[in-house]
């Protein structure tokens, strides 16, 4: 990777107050990205603390939250993005709604479904179209990039409910991916960064079972960490990868085919 591909280029990460999105932003900073806005929903220190990493690698941040499921709120976010940072080179949709861990936990099926489809999918698209037509239009000579956070198994299935909610909806954020990268071409580049068994959250607190099934079903026989993923979204979006664009990567460890592993945890 070009070490110097990212100065004085600005940056746009969505769900940046924890996980995935944290390692993102952070990695952004420190391959040189010059101004920032770090997004987020609920948590205003997270977003901090995520902005104060940023500014240790010299990155000039501004922290901004949306809600994904309100128009008003997207409208507002799209526009106040460009005011802070005039253009805008890489824009990182990661946000996504919690249905594992907290008060999202409790909810039925039915109410995850329907929290993901919101803002997983349709305020995601909504900012997306917003942001894209303002990326079209700016002057730059290299094309700006667009980069959504998939799931590795969305295409392939994954029993339980789990299965039956993030499926559909990381299949539909994909698939809007995929015809985005159609419609804009060459101006913006457009892809999807599909993380397997990420320890986050959920991953930091669940139990024996599925510890080990996520390892297993590595061939790196580990969990993955954010900064894993935010290695394949730097590839993604560095400025000068301008080949680039309408590709789908999962980072999953590579999936594991043999039987399960016998090792002990
Ligand atoms: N961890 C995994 O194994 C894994 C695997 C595949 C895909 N992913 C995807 O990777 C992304 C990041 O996941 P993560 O594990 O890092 O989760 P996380 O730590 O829970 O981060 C989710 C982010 O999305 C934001 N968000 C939640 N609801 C929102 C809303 N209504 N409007 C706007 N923003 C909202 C959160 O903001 P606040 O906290 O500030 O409210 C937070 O910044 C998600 O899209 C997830 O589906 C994760």
């Amino acid at each position: 990777m070009n070490q110097l591909a990212f100065q004085q280029t600005h940056a746009v990460v969505t769900g940046a107050s924890s996980g995935i999105g944290r390692a993102i932003a952070t990695s952004l900073a420190r391959k040189g990205v010059e101004r920032m806005v770090i997004h987020y929903c609920k948590n205003a220190d997270g977003a901090q603390a995520t902005a104060k990493a940023c500014a240790e690698h010299g990155a000039a941040t501004v922290v901004i939250p949306c809600n994904l499921t309100s128009s008003e709120s997207i409208q507002a976010f799209a526009s106040a993005c460009f005011v802070e940072l005039g253009e805008v080179h890489t824009w990182v949709n990661n946000a996504g709604a919690d249905v594992l861990t907290g008060a999202g936990a409790s909810l039925s099926f039915d109410e995850k479904l329907k929290r993901l489809m919101q803002v997983d999918v349709l305020g995601t698209i909504e900012l997306s179209r917003l942001v894209a037509e303002r990326l079209m239009k700016q002057p730059s000579a290299r094309p700006s990039s667009m980069t959504f956070i998939g799931w590795d198994q969305a295409s392939e299935g994954m029993e339980g409910d789990a299965g039956q909610m993030f499926g559909p909806v990381k299949t539909a954020v994909t698939a809007y991916a995929k015809s985005l990268a159609q419609s804009v071409a060459p101006k913006l580049r457009v892809n999807t960064i599909a993380p397997g068994w990420i320890r986050t959250s959920w991953g930091e607190s669940t139990d024996p079972y599925w510890n080990r099934r996520a390892k297993e079903q590595s061939l790196m026989y580990r969990w993955g960490t954010p900064d894993d993923v935010a290695l394949a979204v730097l590839f993604a979006s560095d400025p000068a990868n301008t080949f680039f664009t309408g590709q789908l990567v999962r980072v999953n460890g590579g999936w594991n085919r043999r039987s399960p592993r016998s090792e002990k945890e």
